[in-house]
Order: structure tokens, then C-alpha cells, then sequence
């Protein structure tokens, strides 16, 4: 048996940033994407297809297990409050953190100032009454050595000691290799067993547990000797499962940020907080480019139907210090700020809000994983088909995957058969004392919820959860045996 050196890499360094910052849950862009060709996989089974699961998300804040494929246009997330929601998001961007290599001694609680926030910092993200938690990736494929192989991602971070969280285990494995497998024996070294692509035992090496591996595995791997044509392939192959993790784009618009004159800049992304929209909307009316004009007119054609007010297009005002407040043209030419232009400080909260919503779905790259919570809050229930039908066209157009969270019954009211199928409940299972994810197509009631009007209405009298709560067919049988005693 060959003997290999074990090699150590990065160790001493926990907490020094070593890669640019790549992910923040502050006002950063968009991550870039590289239109890498990940696909969702459909299990044909019988006759139907079976959508497959992309994220699971185990022992994470209040959900044991909990499963969800991103890789549907559209995806309304509800619940009560305090279900799960904004937990189920937060899982999928901290993958998105650690796959992009967020440092851990960087991941803290909301407004603490790190690379990445999540609210009570890692320290609590395990469920209570657990010590460690594990995010995964799997079920969807990607070319590998000219054939599509399945993609089965894993990272688990537990706690050491009372204070400290750090990666526990982490695993990479594309159709039948394994392309690395992690383990931390209690330190902050951990052990990273890969394929170099060549016969004999695989070697290994050791990295700090300071970040994943997943996004250094080109450092992992080193200059192994064994230049075959699979070990060239493989870091644009773990590349490419990286930036498909890291493409996800949470949205957060703050209409009070927006209200503000915005630098001008030739190719500014919307930022997370979309205080820069002015300056996005202003660069896509650029002379000479009809394919941002068809965007912004695009953005013009559905905004317009929002508010009460009738308008004509987009406008702005810029300054001679290369600022820029986006606005809308009344109508009848006559503006309210004694010009021809209602500027962003004049326009309702709503009203900019969706704006916000409209330009995001436009111009984040295509093929982008696009997170808004709440993202009617704001909106008048006569809008919300339009809403729903606006984002359903830029979904398909777009190829984008668009998942957001509502209270709002009248938006679930307008969502059609398909929609309500990939719709996800939180709810509480008090028997297991955490919180599940349901598709309500797996219920298979959206049929029925259509012809009784919609999902609002069963939302609004709590329907859902209590026919989803275990003892449901026992408590009814209990009532109507009462009920039939009660006329006797
Ligand atoms: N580590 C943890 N273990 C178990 N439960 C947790 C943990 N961290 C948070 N929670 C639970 O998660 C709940 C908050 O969930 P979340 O914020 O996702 O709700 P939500 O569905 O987004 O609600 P809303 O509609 O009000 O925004 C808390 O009330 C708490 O009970
Ligand atoms: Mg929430």
C-alpha cells in the first residue's frame, strides 16, 4: 500500500480571511453567477413526476428535519409566526455563507458587524437540545467527465466546548466518488480524505476548521502529480456546485433606504436592501442599449398598475455631482413636487417597495436563486394577481428560481393549481416538538383549495395546520361521535 504525506494546510490561521468576502447579509451584490449548468432532477415515478429535493436542513434552530427543492420558479413559503420561516431561509443562506467560505469566527449575531449575519450567531442555530446541526445539497445533477452525475453536498458545524462552533464533518461526492470527506476529531484541525483521480488509496491532508472545504478545495487538492484528465475537470466541477450554492440572492427591500439621491454607475446590482434602485434604474435608460431599455420599460409596464396614481414612465433627476432619484411622470405632466417628476421621496412606501421587487426580478442574473420575505408587505389585496402573475412571467422568462414568504391571504387567494401544489407550509408538530415543511401538493388538496376559492380562506381560519396536526382524524371522529350522541 502506498504511504502518503499527509499534508497541512492553512492551519494556525482560524479566522484570518484568506478569500475576499464573498457573501454578506449586508448591502452587498448580487454573487456572480456563472450560468453553470446545474439541473434539478426528475424521478419519474409511475406516471407522475416527483420533484426532486434540493436543501435539507437537520437539527437547524426549530426544525429536526426539514426538506425543500429550490428548484421550482415559483415558491410560496407561509406559516404562522414563529413556524419556521425566516429559519428555513436563514438555512439556505448560511450554506450559501459556507460554501462561498465564510470564516466561522466571522459568522455572527444581526448588527454584530460580520461577513455574515444570522440571528443569535451560529452559537444558536442547533435545535435546542442539540450540539451540532447539518445542511445538505443533493438530488440534482451536473456534468462530469461527459456524464451527468448526481451532486451530494453535506456540512456539519457543532458546538465545542460551551463557547465555541466550528466544522464538524463535511462531505462532497458527485455520481459515485467521493471528491472529499471531512472529519474533525475535536480540534481545530480537520482530517480531508479526497480523490486525487488515480488508482491506490486516496490521500489525505489537514485544513483548520476555520472554513469549509468546499471552498478551498482547490488548496485541498494541491499540485497532485496525477494530471489525468478527471483531476483536471474536477476544481471547475466543485467550482461550479460552489457558485450554483452561492447564487442565491436574498432580498430586503427598505423603502426608507430608497428615498435618497444614489452615485451613478455604468453597471451598479441591485443591492439587498435595494437602497441603490435608483441608480439601477437609471443606468438600464443608457443611449444605446435596447436590451436594458426593454427592461426598464418592462419594470415601467408593471409598476404603473400598482399605484392609484395614474403615470406615464420612469424619470429621474440627476445631479451635476453624478447623483441620481428615480421618480415617476404623472400622467397628466403635472408633478406634486412643482415639477414634472414625483421623485422616490415623495412615492408611497408600497408603492417603492414593489418597484424594488419588479427591478430585482429583472436584473439579477438569470438562472439566480431570488429569497423575498414579506415581499407583499405593503400591497393592496386588488394587486396581488398581478403581483403573482409578474412574478410567475419573470420566473419562467428568466429562468430564475423565486421563493417567497407572505402573510398575505389574498396573494395566496390568486396563486393557481401548479402554484399552490409547490407551496410550503411551516407548521408546528407538536408530537416531535419542532417545526416540518409541507408541499401542498404532496397533501394533494390544491385541487380541492381551488374549487373552494383559493388557499386564503383555509390560511385565515387555520384549516391547514390543524388537518396536518396527528391526532386530526381522531379528534374528528371524537366530535362527530359527540355530536351523533348529542342528538340521541
Ligand atoms: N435553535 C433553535 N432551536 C429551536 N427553535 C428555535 C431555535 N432558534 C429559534 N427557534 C424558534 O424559531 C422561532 C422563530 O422562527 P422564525 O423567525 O423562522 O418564524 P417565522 O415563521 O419567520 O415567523 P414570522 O411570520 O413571525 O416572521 C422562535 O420563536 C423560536 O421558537
Ligand atoms: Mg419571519
Amino acid at each position: 500500500m502506498l504511504h502518503r504525506k499527509r499534508r497541512v494546510i492553512g492551519v494556525g490561521l482560524p479566522g484570518r480571511r484568506l478569500f475576499q468576502r464573498e457573501v454578506s447579509r449586508k448591502n452587498e451584490e448580487i454573487a456572480p453567477h456563472t450560468g453553470l449548468a446545474i439541473e434539478a432532477r426528475i424521478i419519474e415515478s409511475g406516471s407522475s413526476c416527483v420533484e426532486t429535493v434540493m436543501h435539507c436542513l437537520t437539527d437547524f434552530k426549530n426544525f429536526a428535519h426539514a426538506e425543500v427543492n429550490l428548484f421550482v420558479p415559483l415558491t410560496i413559503l407561509f406559516g404562522r409566526n414563529g413556524s419556521g420561516k425566516t429559519n428555513l431561509i436563514e438555512g439556505v443562506e448560511l450554506l450559501a455563507a459556507l460554501a462561498g467560505g465564510a470564516p466561522f469566527n466571522e459568522i455572527t449575531d444581526i448588527g454584530r458587524g460580520g461577513t455574515f449575519e444570522v440571528r443569535g450567531g451560529l452559537r444558536s442555530c442547533p435545535r435546542f437540545g442539540t450540539s451540532g446541526f447539518r445542511l445538505q445539497f443533493n438530488r440534482s445533477s451536473i456534468t462530469f467527465d461527459g456524464m451527468k452525475q448526481s451532486i451530494d453536498y453535506s456540512i456539519e458545524v457543532a458546538s465545542y466546548g460551551r463557547h465555541e462552533v466550528r466544522l464538524s464533518a463535511e462531505r462532497l461526492k458527485i455520481g459515485d466518488r467521493v471528491f472529499f470527506d471531512a472529519e474533525n476529531r475535536g480540534g481545530e484541525i480537520i482530517d480531508v480524505r479526497y480523490d486525487n483521480f488515480s488508482p491506490g488509496t486516496n490521500p489525505s491532508c489537514q485544513v483548520s476548521s476555520a472554513r469549509s472545504v468546499l471552498s478551498r478545495y482547490e488548496e485541498v487538492i494541491g499540485n497532485s502529480r496525477a494530471q489525468n484528465a478527471k483531476r483536471r475537470k474536477s476544481p471547475a466541477t466543485v467550482g461550479g456546485v460552489r457558485d450554483y450554492l452561492r447564487s442565491s440572492y436574498i432580498f430586503d427591500p427598505q423603502s426608507k433606504l430608497m428615498r435618497a439621491y444614489e452615485r451613478i454607475e455604468s453597471q451598479p446590482r441591485l443591492s439587498r436592501n435595494g437602497a441603490n434602485l435608483s441608480a439601477v434604474l437609471f443606468a438600464l435608460q443608457e443611449e444605446g442599449d435596447p436590451e436594458k431599455k426593454a427592461t426598464l420599460q418592462r419594470i415601467t409596464e408593471t409598476i404603473r398598475r400598482i399605484p392609484d396614481e395614474p403615470f406615464a414612465e420612469i424619470g429621474f433627476a440627476d445631479t451635476r455631482l453624478g447623483d441620481v432619484m428615480a421618480g415617476f411622470i404623472p400622467e397628466n405632466g403635472e408633478g406634486t413636487n412643482g415639477g414634472r417628476l414625483i421623485d422616490a421621496r415623495l412615492l408611497s412606501h408600497g408603492t417603492l417597495r414593489m418597484l424594488a421587487v419588479v427591478t430585482a426580478l429583472e436584473t439579477v442574473p438569470e438562472r439566480s436563486r431570488i429569497v423575498i420575505e414579506e415581499f407583499d408587505n405593503g400591497l393592496h389585496p386588488s394587486r396581488a394577481k398581478l403581483l403573482v402573475q409578474k412574478l410567475a412571467e419573470a420566473a419562467e422568462r428568466r429562468k430564475l428560481n423565486v421563493l417567497v414568504t407572505t402573510h398575505n391571504p389574498a396573494f395566496m387567494d390568486a396563486l393557481d393549481e401548479s402554484q399552490m401544489n409547490n407551496a410550503l407550509l411551516c407548521h408546528r408538530d407538536e408530537s416531535r416538538g419542532a417545526s416540518l415543511v409541507t408541499r401542498l401538493g404532496d397533501l394533494e388538496l390544491a385541487g380541492t383549495l381551488t374549487l373552494r376559492g383559493g388557499l386564503g380562506s383555509f390560511v385565515t381560519s387555520g384549516a391547514l395546520e390543524r388537518h396536518l396536526a396527528p391526532d386530526f382524524a381522531e379528534k374528528r371522529t371524537r366530535t362527530t361521535r359527540e355530536w351523533l350522541e348529542s342528538l340521541s
